[in-house]
């Protein structure tokens, strides 16, 4: 399972700015965003494909969230006002073999990211906000030729320089 880190906690931080009806984590790890979710919204959802972070959460998340097993978004079809997500972002590594699908994103580290949005923008309210992490170490062009092809656009809300790479929060909405 996913310890947190400093990505995490840039992004917790962030989530403690936003309220609404309903919200929804992709990639939920320990639960540790989730957490703050449950303070600010009535209705949470989380996924996560990694069996044992869903077991974890199952125990320590207030009963009233919803955890699913699932790729990305692929078995909810409700709408959200909030969807949040810190996606495995680092970039794979070639010489490895087995790169841990919680932190290798893909070739160039956001193929997963932009699955993620590609899952989720379809369940996201017309004035929703969707908040990802996303780190100077993957190639962030590829997420801004989706977001015009999407009609999306996107602002910094945090920004965080760590010894070997920026980590940013951004917020993705409709044009
Ligand atoms: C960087 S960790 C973040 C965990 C937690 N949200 C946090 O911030 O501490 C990424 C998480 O995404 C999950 N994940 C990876 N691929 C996924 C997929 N296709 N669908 C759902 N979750 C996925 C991993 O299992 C991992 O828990």
């Amino acid at each position: 399972m996913y310890i947190p880190s400093d990505d995490s906690f840039l992004l917790s931080e962030t989530a403690e700015q936003y309220n609404g009806r309903s919200a929804l984590e992709i990639g939920v790890g320990s639960g540790i965003i989730a957490r703050v979710l449950c303070e600010h919204f009535n209705i949470v959802v989380c996924t996560d494909i990694f069996f044992q972070s869903l077991r974890y959460c199952k125990y320590t998340l207030p009963k009233n969230v919803k955890i699913i097993c699932c790729d990305a978004a692929s078995a909810i079809h409700i709408k959200f006002d909030l969807i949040v997500s810190n996606p495995p972002y680092l970039p794979y590594d070639q010489e490895n073999k087995n790169n841990d699908s919680a932190v290798y994103g893909g070739p160039s580290g956001i193929e997963t990211t932009l699955h993620f949005l590609k899952s989720t923008v379809g369940l996201l309210d017309r004035n929703g906000r969707i908040l990802i992490v996303l780190s100077t170490l993957s190639n962030q062009s590829k997420l801004d030729d989706l977001l015009v092809e999407m009609n999306l656009e996107k602002k910094t809300i945090k920004e965080r320089k760590i010894f070997y790479e920026t980590l940013s929060v951004v917020e993705i909405h409709f044009k």
